[in-house]
């Protein structure tokens, strides 16, 4: 997958529709949490904003239903975006229409228009060709930095490729740099690393690495629903009964394939989830009924670090364990700080998992942190993601040319 970039097009004094993915997290007074989204994107943006281009972003903030919901208006987006980019960045109310029109004529070369929430529009989630028209009809140029919603068959995401030249930007491309190494090319001895909740989620990912001659390690929540489709008796542990039979299935496949499947050996437990709870340590034979596995062990620790010592490349999504629960963070720290330790190259996505490299003060020794969560996950199971399939790849572009 090579991508034709905004590098590839003439940008110089163009309006710009760059969609980005600034869906991040705020706090009840509106504030920002974390801008690892925005600032990911300011390498695009700069670029554009030195060659003189007029800039119109487009994003989604959580999941508003195609309606107006004020607390998920882009405000205070578009204030955090203006403190990292040094200037002022101006901000519609409107996506689409007069507004939109007239703002935009008041827009110099080099400046900034933030629109209004995306998913405003309900046409937008529907991928309405109507609305990806409209959209287009606002800019010369669609540039689609929005890794972390490429697996959305949006109309900002993907329809409005069909009414407007369109190009990934840098951010785009880095991540389709990094994960197409991944997921086509590892480098061995590779290690797949998989926590969260969710076994559905993952099963893609395990299914995709398994003929490969490569460890997959099991962690959180979602490794209780395989240790008791292994037999063992998890106690009142969160696990997926409805995907018992799916997970004994992957066990199976992973027995005949190529791969390691490593699923904890021990665990903590306790009775009662909270900060601080008491804790035992037990084999993943011995989890008392009541009690709940909340993170893996000291000798599954010991497990994983060996072979991430041995890695030459390894891929990480989700915790290990109930992380935002101390201690029950330790699981997860300790094999952060295994990779963080490794001179392999390794590439981790999915919020959770990114957050807690960020809270650890890791995130500078990983060679890639993706802005993705799901869109990581489909990329890593070979599916197809919409936002990518509708940019076009350089080689054809470049055949076609004269
Ligand atoms: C994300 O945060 O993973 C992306 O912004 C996609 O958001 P969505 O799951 O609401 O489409």
């Amino acid at each position: 997958m090579d991508k034709l970039t905004v590098k590839d097009v003439p940008v110089q004094g163009k309006k710009v529709l760059l969609r980005v993915d600034f869906n991040v997290p705020l706090d009840e007074d509106g504030r920002v949490l974390d801008d690892s989204k925005i600032r990911a994107s300011l390498p695009t943006l700069d670029y554009l904003l030195a060659k003189e281009a007029r800039v119109m972003l487009v994003s989604h903030l959580g999941r508003p239903k195609g309606k107006v919901v004020e607390k998920m208006r882009m405000d205070p987006v578009a204030r955090r975006l203006a403190q990292l980019l040094g200037r002022k960045v101006e901000k519609c109310d409107y996506i689409t229409g007069p507004e939109v029109q007239a703002a935009l004529r008041n827009l110099s070369p080099g400046a900034v228009l933030m629109l209004e929430n995306v998913r405003f529009d309900p046409r937008e989630e529907k991928n309405d060709p109507a609305f990806a028209a409209a959209l287009a009809e606002l800019a010369e140029l669609y540039v689609n930095d929005a890794f972390g919603a490429a697996h959305r068959a949006h109309a900002s995401t993907s329809g409005i490729a069909a009414y407007l030249p369109a190009v990934a930007g840098l951010l785009m491309h880095k991540e389709i740099r990094y994960l197409s190494k991944s997921r086509d090319n590892p480098l061995f001895p590779l290690v797949v690393i998989m926590g969260g909740k969710k076994v559905a989620d993952k099963i893609g990912v395990i299914r995709h690495f398994l003929p490969f001659e490569c460890s997959v390690l099991l962690g959180g929540a979602m490794a209780n629903t395989f240790l008791k489709a292994r037999g063992f008796s998890m106690g009142s542990s969160l696990c997926e009964d409805d995907k018992l039979e799916l997970a004994r299935h992957i066990l199976e496949e992973a027995d005949r394939s190529p791969a390691q499947l490593l699923l904890p050996v021990d665990v903590y437990v306790v009775e009662e989830l909270r900060r601080h709870s008491p804790h035992q340590v037990k084999g993943v034979d011995k989890i008392p009924p009541g009690w709940s596995a909340v993170d893996i062990g000291p000798q599954t620790v010991k497990n994983f670090r060996e072979v991430i010592a041995k890695a030459k490349m390894i891929l990480w999504n989700g915790p290990l364990g109930a992380y935002e629960f101390p201690p029950f963070h330790w699981g997860t720290e300790m094999v952060a700080r295994a990779v963080a330790a490794t001179a392999a190259e390794s590439i981790i996505g999915g919020g959770d998992i990114v957050a807690a490299m960020e809270k650890l003060d890791l995130s500078g020794q990983v060679t890639h942190i993706s802005t993705g969560g799901g869109a990581v996950l489909n990329f890593w199971e070979g599916k197809e993601l919409p936002g990518l399939t509708a940019l076009p790849e350089r080689s054809v572009t470049q055949a076609s040319s004269p």
